[in-house]
């Protein structure tokens, strides 16, 4: 995700800003750059020692801000990278977050003639603002004016040279923070660069700006009402920072869930309409009206994503799809019609070798593939035709976990877009209002996860597991035996539910849990009739399922709010991420790095 520094005082601001950069990388990014009054403005793709490399002697003043950028909009390239100036190159600007009526904004430039330099939502701020600044060289009111006219999320800091002594940040949806030093004043995304300065810092809030100056600051409102906040002083360490807190980065990744969910979402529902919007596929709109087939393939949790999506689709779309193991599919026969088949990659890197592989045989045959990637500008984003970014973040843990929650979150975006373009809209209305409640069923859910750890606790001494779903469930018991495997490495099978009659029940016994996803579902009591057979066999059962629907005979129950059939497994799945989680964390295993596994897979 990308990060911001900057800093304003009595020392040169320069190698404050490389050293927070550096502090920065373990949020993941793809190029970097910086502004510093008096010397003006370096970046380049690539790690920070890249940009290092590129500074001039002489390269320095009192004031600077900074940027690793984790791309969103448009790949990692130098172009993209932070900082983004306006046309006449007055004032800088780094961001975070997501502006999503950019292109609005860059369609009015362009039509004055504005040439753009770089293909990120961040330059149209940057142009935004230098307008403004035109109108009133006060850069605090050029900022507030042009924020006034964009929608999404931020975190900026901005400079002038014509106010050298000047840096205003900005906060809305993109968390900032000031550090308050005894040689000046810092800016950052996070505590991590600042710890080593200062620990007295002020968060700001949403709505609010702020103006550091060398020797002073303030806070305001963007209607400049001046705000009185509290100093806060930080006790925690750098690691603490990172993981916000949290013990491990997958802890830290689950909790971001909700946000993550809202940021998957952001820009791409239009509520008055009741419409999707995915920019990503714009170009090939035309060919998937006609589609009579869908392929769909992955890897790990990217696979059990796509087999959720082969159900989604097949329910909400009514075209048949298959989900294929990437590693399997590229050597098999293609003996799909390539003009009524498209093929839809899910990677959460970007670089699995095996889904790239697959990707490449399919456009061989001529077959339109997509890709739903969260890394941008990566292989499998570039070498796919089109496809919808997940804008899930860097996910740091081997296991996946927010990022599988965005790829099914996308799945269903990408159903209902199919269905509009086929049927026009109002088919789904009530899919879309609930999955923009998504988010609060999530938290809702994470609230009570000291239930979940209490539950792995006292099954902490398991040596098997069995998971079990029906239906939109079934993937989701695959995920959730994965999850466990990989981070307890407890053996964890999972099956349709149907399926116990057929074999698994002889696993059956009272030191084989099963874990039952039956949420309030189409196929509810079918999946509760498969559970009393488990039960018969002296098997322990612990339940997932809907809020108000707990089974008198368990105390191991979790329970998920009740909504569209077709978004509970992105509920159920939370569940399951924490309770292999603390099932870890009682064996004392390295929970973000586990035993033989790579976060990216880039061989075969
Ligand atoms: C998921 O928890 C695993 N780390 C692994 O199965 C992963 O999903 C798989 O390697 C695919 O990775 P990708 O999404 O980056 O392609």
């Amino acid at each position: 995700m990308c990060g911001i520094v900057g800093y304003i005082g009595s020392r040169d601001a320069t190698p404050f800003l490389l050293e927070g950069l550096r502090a920065l990388e373990y949020r993941g990014y793809d190029s970097a750059g910086l502004f510093v009054s008096g010397s003006g403005a370096q970046k380049r793709a690539g790690k920070v020692s890249v940009l290092e490399e590129s500074i001039p002697e002489g390269f320095q003043g009192n004031a600077g801000i900074a940027h690793t950028r984790w791309a969103t909009h448009g790949a990692p390239t130098e172009n993209n990278a932070h900082p983004h100036t306006d046309d006449t190159e007055t004032v800088w600007l780094v961001h975070n977050g997501i502006i999503e009526n950019y292109r609005e904004i860059r369609e009015m430039f362009e039509t004055e003639g504005i040439v753009f330099r770089s293909e990120t939502d961040t330059e149209t701020l940057a142009q935004l603002i230098g307008r403004k600044y035109r109108d009133t060289p006060i850069l605090e009111q050029a900022v507030a004016d042009a924020l006034k006219e964009v929608r999404g999320a931020y975190g900026i800091a901005v400079m002038a040279i014509n106010e050298p002594e000047k840096i205003v940040v900005a906060r809305h949806g993109s968390p900032l923070l000031i550090g308050i030093g005894d040689d000046g004043y810092y800016v950052a995304s996070d505590a991590t660069p600042l710890l080593t300065h200062t620990r007295n810092v002020i968060y700001l809030d949403d709505g609010e700006l702020a103006v550091l100056t060398t020797d002073s600051y303030k806070v305001t409102s963007l209607t400049h009402a001046l705000l009185n906040k509290e100093v806060q002083n930080i006790d925690w360490d750098v690691e603490s920072v990172q993981k916000k807190g949290y013990e491990h980065f997958m802890l830290k990744e689950i909790m971001e869930v909700p946000e993550v969910i809202e940021n998957s979402l952001r820009g791409r529902i239009d509520l008055e309409a009741m419409s999707i919007h995915l920019g990503g596929l714009r170009d090939v709109e035309e060919r998937l009206k006609n589609i009579e087939r869908i392929i769909i393939t992955g890897c790990g949790s990217a696979y059990y994503a796509g087999l959720t999506g082969e159900l989604l689709i097949e329910e909400l779309v009514g075209i048949p799809v298959e989900t294929e193991i990437a590693s399997e599919l590229r050597y098999r026969r293609f003996t799909a019609d390539p003009e009524k088949t498209i093929l839809v990659a899910v990677s959460q890197s970007g670089e699995t070798a095996d889904t790239l592989e697959a990707v490449r045989e399919a456009r061989k045959h001529g077959m339109l593939a997509l890709g739903i990637v969260n890394a941008v500008g990566s292989s499998i984003a570039r070498e796919t035709d089109a496809g919808v970014y997940n804008h899930a973040g860097p996910e740091i843990g081997v296991a996946s976990t927010k990022a599988f929650v965005s790829q099914l979150t996308v799945f269903v975006l990408l159903a209902i877009y199919l269905k509009q373009l086929r049927d026009g809209t109002g088919t789904h209305n009530e899919v879309i209002r609930e999955l923009t409640r998504l988010p609060d069923y999530a938290r809702r859910i994470l609230s009570a996860s000291e239930n979940i750890s209490e539950i792995a606790a006292a099954h902490a001494g398991m040596r098997d597991a069995l998971f079990v779903g029906r239906k939109f469930q079934y993937p989701i018991a695959y995920e959730g035996a994965l999850k466990l495997k990989e981070v307890s490495y407890v053996h964890a099978e999972a099956y349709g539910a149907g399926e116990m009659k057929h074999g698994p029940l002889a696993l059956i016994d009272s030191e084989f849990p099963t874990i039952a996803l039956m949420p309030l579902d189409s196929v509810y009591e079918k999946t509760l009739s498969n559970v009393e057979e488990i039960r018969a066999r002296s098997g322990k059962v612990i339940v997932i399922t809907t809020e108000g629907s707990e089974p008198a005979w368990t105390t191991e129950c979790i329970t998920i709010p009740q909504t569209h059939e077709a978004l509970l497994p992105i509920l159920t799945t939370l569940p399951l991420q924490l309770f292999a989680y603390y099932a870890a964390l009682q064996r004392g295993l390295p929970i973000d790095m586990p035993r033989n596994l790579a976060k990216s897979v880039t061989v075969e």
